[in-house]
């Protein structure tokens, strides 16, 4: 199949069976550096007075270009390397055979990175015909006993006719898969005090179009792209550290287990921790662009194949390069650091059990890309996967991943959400307008906190809510 591609590690990881050293490769790529110039900006220059959430890697901009600065600790060398994948991760590309970034399609959901992920931020959770492409992903699967070959071994099986993503364009000459639309169910739910909160829910509807109908036993899973800071941070978070803080079968008794997702490295051959998608399905920023490429803009690569089969679209150096702008995207430094409702909102996150999942601090072991590595941060994330009840579920399993499970996703930045993407929305598939949205619809291993949310008086939600927003 797809996964003969030859290995590149562009974070250190560990082969967990044998919990054995795999060797890293620093990533490569043409040093050039440009002079360019562009990040030179004074409001970025580092206060000691300040948490900094990414380490040496926050950033001091909380305006709609809060996640479009690199590192400030970035070398020159690296910084050169940044430009360059940043220019790839804005590359529209194109059908015509006679531009420079050919190769979309034929079938795809949308055709730049940057289009599902603006401002670097997260995407909206939408279809839209009309614009020419969807900002939001469709994946499906059937289950193990309906037959066919998983893309990756233990990977999820693919829908006869459509694969295991629905990609809801198509070029010309060429049908899509299907046509998605969302619809919203809105419902009420009631706070201890009497007041209320709605909570919309979604319910997306497939029509098929390459194929007469999907099996009945397709397994779906909706969800909008995350957004893009800080993640070579998490990428060089030590494997060790988030073994240790999952619990699988709940030891401690607490209610909540969190659990590491695993899966296959590109050649097949090892078995790696997940860190990326809403669940955890990819290992590193390497794979999860490689295969981004492939089923979200079909552009072929020698790592995944896209619908036609095609496999020399992009390049491993292509590649590269956008992971390591992925990597070295800077963090937004908190705000509001003195406001005593702030300090408050912060005692009951850590009161309510918030960060047990949201784990506030730690610090990240080596990274190929030096900058990243050694670095003390604040992401509110254990990278684990947490079942959070059926309200949340899908029918996909990912790997290790059932359909209620995701992994906790950081909350570093999620103050300036609104800022940079005014209309996005919050959780896997942006159902939640607002964060207090977000927490009403914790459930499964997090209802506790959410029920100790709900019993709250206004007064300290509001600095919860403040808190959060100070992140
Ligand atoms: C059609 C919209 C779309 C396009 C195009 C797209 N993405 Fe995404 N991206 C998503 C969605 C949806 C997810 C969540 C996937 C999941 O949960 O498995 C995602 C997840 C990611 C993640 C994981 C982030 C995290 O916090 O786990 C990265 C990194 C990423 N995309 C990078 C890229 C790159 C690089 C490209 C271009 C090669 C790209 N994306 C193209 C929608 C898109
Ligand atoms: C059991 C682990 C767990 C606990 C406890 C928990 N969360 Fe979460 N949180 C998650 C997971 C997993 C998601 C993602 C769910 C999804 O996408 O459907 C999430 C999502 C969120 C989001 C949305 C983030 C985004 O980027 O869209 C916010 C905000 C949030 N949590 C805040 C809180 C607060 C506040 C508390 C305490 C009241 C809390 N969480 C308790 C696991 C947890």
């Amino acid at each position: 199949m797809t996964t003969s591609g030859r290995i590149f590690l562009i974070a250190c990881l560990l082969a967990l069976l044998a919990f054995a050293a795999l060797a890293c490769e620093p990533a490569t790529g043409e040093h050039q550096p440009t002079d360019d110039g562009a990040y030179g900006d004074d409001s970025l220059v580092v206060d000691d007075g300040q948490p900094m959430a990414g380490g040496d890697a926050t950033v001091f901009d909380r305006s709609a270009s809060a996640f479009s600065h690199p590192a400030p600790n970035l070398t020159d060398e690296s910084l050169a390397l940044h430009e360059r994948g940043r220019q790839l991760f804005n590359q529209v590309f194109s059908a015509d055979s006679d531009a420079v970034f050919f190769g979309l399609g034929p079938m795809f959901n949308n055709t730049a990175c940057v289009n599902c992920h603006a401002h670097n931020g997260r995407g909206m959770p939408t279809f839209d015909e009309d614009e020419g492409h969807s900002q939001a992903l469709m994946k499906v699967a059937v289950p193990e006993d309906f037959g066919g070959v998983p893309d990756k071994p233990g990977g999820p099986l693919p829908v006869p006719g459509i694969g295991t993503q629905i990609q809801d364009h198509a070029i010309d000459g060429f049908v899509p898969d299907a046509k998605l639309t969302l619809a919203y169910h809105s419902r009420q739910v009631v706070y201890a005090d009497g007041s209320t909160v709605e909570l919309m829910r979604p319910d997306v509807t497939i029509t098929p179009i390459a194929i007469d109908e999907f099996p009945e036993e397709t397994m779906t899973s909706y969800r909008q792209g995350p957004p893009m800071h800080g993640l070579g941070l998490l990428e060089a978070i030590p494997t060790e550290t988030i073994i240790a803080w999952s619990d699988p079968d709940d030891v401690d008794g607490d209610g909540i287990s969190g659990k590491v997702n695993y899966q296959f490295s590109l050649d097949g051959e090892d078995l790696l921790i997940g860190r990326f998608g809403h669940k955890n399905s990819n290992p590193t920023l390497f794979q999860q662009t490689a295969n981004a490429y492939a089923f979200d803009i079909g552009i072929g690569n020698q790592f995944f194949l896209d619908p036609m089969g095609n496999n020399d679209e992009i390049g491993e150096e292509e590649i590269e390069l956008v992971a390591f702008f992925l990597a070295t995207i800077g963090v937004p430094a908190r705000t509001n650091l003195d406001d005593p409702k702030v300090i408050r909102g912060e005692d009951l996150f850590d009161d309510i059990g918030c960060v047990k999942c949201h784990i506030s601090t730690v610090t990240t072991g080596e990274h190929p890309i030096a900058e990243l590595s050694h670095q003390k941060i604040h992401p509110y994330t254990d990278l684990l996967l947490h079942d959070m009840g059926e309200g949340l579920a899908n029918t996909k399993r990912e790997f290790n991943a059932g359909g209620a499970e995701w992994r906790t996703p950081p909350l570093w930045g999620i103050g300036v959400t609104h800022t940079v993407l005014p209309d996005s929305g919050f959780l896997h598939d942006g159902r939640a307008r607002t964060i207090e949205e977000a927490i009403m619809w914790h459930k499964g291993e997090a209802l506790h906190s959410r029920e100790l949310f709900r019993n709250m008086p206004k007064e300290d939600r509001d600095a919860l809510l403040a808190f959060l927003n100070s992140l």
